[in-house]
């Protein structure tokens, strides 16, 4: 890319020439989430990505996100700026062992979180996100049996919030169970008045001592109401750019990671830049293609989520 142009005038500009809209997950980079149409949490995106009247998707996220906006609205072309931007809780549901382990529990409906692969949402009943999980789950009747996938932090967490007994698919987030809680009370420690908030995909140990969870929009929200001045967050550290513009008065403290050479930031989300966002919109590549039968298969789980979502 000529090192002249400037990327925020030209993406604004390939925007109206294609009518694209940009939808961006909270933990893109700054640039990123200051040329979004859209910013939200995984629930929002789908929605968002579900009701577009633009001729192009362009989806700076990661690619089960990507996956979900083509499922919902197969006429749009959707791009992603790089495919290879993943997700370690999608790759820890491979879907030939999760067909085994679902066919070994006739008896149980699948509950399964939105970060996971089209394969893995055409076998499951219902799909959910961080911001209706619990909405979900408690739709169903008080025996239900339940398997829930892929992450074993968030059906923990719902386990011990609604006294249910999900039978839990054993995958993780890799950077949502890096930080270190001894780090995380020491800085309390330092700084009395901070509140401790976290995304429900860390482990129990550390979300025993959160003082609000939730979904990236759930704990945005909190920051922009709540009374404390300042807070510190175990998430991913993109969302601390909107926290910083909805609040500039109020401290964010990223939760540090357990040893100095890792960080919180999500490696596969990071993959996406300004520039490749810029070069996905202008050649409309990589484009995410699926076959109609595996969409209709995934949608219907969505749906019921959309649905018991309204
Ligand atoms: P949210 O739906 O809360 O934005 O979470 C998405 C995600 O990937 C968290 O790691
Ligand atoms: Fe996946 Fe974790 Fe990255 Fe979210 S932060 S996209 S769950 S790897």
């Amino acid at each position: 890319v000529d090192p002249s142009l400037d990327l925020f005038v030209e993406i604004k500009k390939l925007k109206e020439e294609k009518n694209a809209i940009i939808l961006a997950h909270y933990y893109q980079e700054a640039d990123i989430q200051d040329v979004a149409d859209y910013l939200g949490d995984s629930l929002g995106l789908a929605q968002q990505a579900e009701k577009t009247n633009a001729d192009m998707i362009v989806f700076a996220g990661v690619h089960f996100m990507a996956e979900t906006a083509k499922i919902l609205n197969p006429t749009k072309k959707v791009v992603l700026p790089d495919l290879k931007a993943g997700c370690s809780l999608a790759d820890s549901a491979p879907a030939d062992a999760f067909k085994k382990f679902k066919e070994a529990y006739p008896d149980h409906i699948v509950i399964t979180y939105i970060n996971c692969t089209a394969e893995i949402k055409s076998l499951s009943d219902i799909i959910c996100t961080s911001g209706n999980v619990e909405k979900i789950i408690e739709s169903l009747p008080a025996d239900q049996k339940i398997i829930f996938a892929p992450d074993r932090n968030l059906g923990a967490y719902i386990n011990k919030k609604t006294g249910r007994n999900m039978l839990l698919w054993d995958g993780s987030c890799i950077v949502h169970e890096i930080f270190s809680l001894e780090k995380i009370l020491s800085l309390k420690q330092a700084n009395p008045d901070a509140k401790i908030i976290a995304h429900p995909e860390c482990e129990e140990v550390l979300l025993n001592h959160a003082d609000y969870i939730g979904s990236t929009t759930q704990l945005l929200n909190y920051t922009k109401t709540d009374a404390a001045q300042a807070y510190i967050v175990a998430t991913e550290t993109g969302i601390l750019h909107q926290m910083e513009k909805n609040s500039p008065h109020k401290k964010f403290i990223p939760a540090p990671p357990d040893n100095a050479c890792a960080c919180n930031d999500c490696p596969y989300m990071k993959l996406n830049t300004l520039e490749k966002l810029y070069l996905c919109m202008k050649y409309e590549l990589p484009e995410i293609a699926m076959d109609e039968q595996l969409r209709l298969a995934a949608k219907k789980p969505i749906d019921r989520m959309l649905e018991i979502s309204r």
